[in-house]
């Protein structure tokens, strides 16, 4: 069995202390550590605690002349088949970003030629920062692979993504870049963006709910929770695409390299997908509602004692079988259809009526709305491919895949 070589680089971030558990985690999978301690790391762990664990010295720093005569930092960089950076902090990642080598991280970081997977961990807020989403972004096409940081209570007080990833979760990423069993396996982790199968590919996807106001308070929407929309333009993403994400109301992170616009109304959702036009394909995954109220009220509607105010309904516009008949229409139109019956045969006639080219089909007769498990039916002018229940991931995953052979 091949021992795998790991230098984990530990940014300084009061989640420095995962780090730890992560060492003992790949040691206990039979990998070989060697640790990296950035100056502000070494104000939450000690150098002590990591080489305890490793097993291995803790290289601190670029002007160390014992390090650099037993192993030169560019040989460090190099002997390792993974680069594993927790946390990556937002300077870490923006000095990576940026190229600049100013000490031992980030010159093994520029030095290494082996694949290099970042677990940021940050405040909310500067996970959000433009100036962080730049960054992700320039690393990721880069082809350094960024995790997505989890969402929860932080050390500072607030909520909200940046949470460095659990230390299993970390080891999960880790695991499948040796066997191959990434959710993207088979297409090239770490390869240049440019050899990516949607590499200069514009897709436009809507995604989550609409909200139609009733009165300034009040107003209609579904259940949809958005997860399979995010999840597709996340695994298109991943693909090299350039992804635009109309969505409506959601309480869900932006998958990386996605442009996210935020709507609200069908009305909205409608205009912001015209103007993100051209695309070469474009997948519809919002559960727009159907129908608003005809006029919203200025002020909010008062219980007058007697009987329950009407509602007064108007249609929506069909945004996707407006865009089937545009004459910049994409090449691919993708809609979805939530059905509780007869599946396949609604299916097909969505198909034809709203004159799309592939629908979705999706069996929402159990818990799959805001559930992390789908049942799809996909139906084409070819035919029916029924997929077995997937995690919705997964479900993205084989989408998006599907789509990028369709537009190769
Ligand atoms: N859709 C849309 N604009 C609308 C309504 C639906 O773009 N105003 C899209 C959805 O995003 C989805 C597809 O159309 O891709 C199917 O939506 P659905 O609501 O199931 O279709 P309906 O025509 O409303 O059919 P049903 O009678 O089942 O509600």
């Amino acid at each position: 069995m091949t021992t795998h070589k790991i230098l984990l680089i530990v940014g300084g971030g009061i989640a420095a202390y995962k780090a730890c558990e992560l060492i003992r985690l790949m040691r206990k999978d039979g990998m070989a550590v060697r640790c990296v301690l950035t100056a502000s790391g070494a104000q939450f762990v000690t150098p002590m605690t990591l080489a305890a664990l490793s097993e291995q010295p803790v290289h601190t720093s670029l002007w160390d002349l014992k390090d650099e005569a037993e192993m030169g930092h560019i040989q460090l960089s190099r002997e390792a088949d993974l680069v594993v950076i927790a946390p990556a902090t937002a300077d870490l990642m923006a000095r990576m970003a940026a190229g600049i080598a100013d000490d031992l991280a980030t010159t093994l970081l520029l030095a290494t030629d082996k694949p290099v997977l970042a677990a940021p961990a940050m405040n909310v807020r500067m996970w959000q920062h433009a100036a962080a989403r730049r960054n992700v972004a320039q690393l990721k096409a880069d082809g350094i692979t960024v995790l997505d940081p989890d969402e929860g209570p932080m050390a500072c007080g607030e909520f909200g993504p940046g949470r460095l990833p659990e230390p299993e979760a970390i080891m999960a990423a880790v695991r499948r870049h040796f066997t191959g069993h990434s959710p993207l396996a088979g297409q090239p982790d770490f390869a240049d963006a440019t050899h990516r199968p949607l590499f200069g590919k514009h897709v436009l996807l809507t995604a989550g709910p609409t909200r139609e106001p009733i009165d300034p308070v009040r107003y209609i929407a579904n259940r949809s929770s958005g997860k399979q929309g995010f999840a597709i333009a996340g695994a298109l993403a991943a693909l090299g695409a350039r992804v635009t994400l109309v969505a409506g109301p959601v309480n869900l992170a932006t998958p990386a390299g996605v442009e996210r616009i935020d709507v609200e109304t069908a009305r909205e959702m409608a205009a912001a997908v015209k103007a993100a036009m051209p695309a070469d394909a474009a997948v519809m995954v919002a559960a727009v509602a159907d129908w608003r109220a005809e006029a919203s009220a200025g002020q909010k509607i008062k219980k007058s004692g007697a009987a329950p105010p009407a509602l007064a309904l108007t249609e929506n516009p069909d945004i996707l079988a407006t865009l089937s008949i545009a004459p910049d229409r994409p090449r691919l139109v993708v809609g979805f259809a939530a059905e509780t019956e007869n599946v396949i045969e609604h299916a097909r006639t969505k198909l034809a009526k709203k004159g799309c080219d592939w629908i979705v089909a999706n069996d929402v007769s159990g818990d799959v709305m805001g559930g992390a498990d789908n049942s799809i039916h996909l139906v084409t002018a070819a035919g029916v491919e029924s997929w077995e229940k997937l995690p919705k991931d997964q479900v993205a995953v084989r989408l998006a895949r599907k789509i990028a052979d369709a537009l190769a």
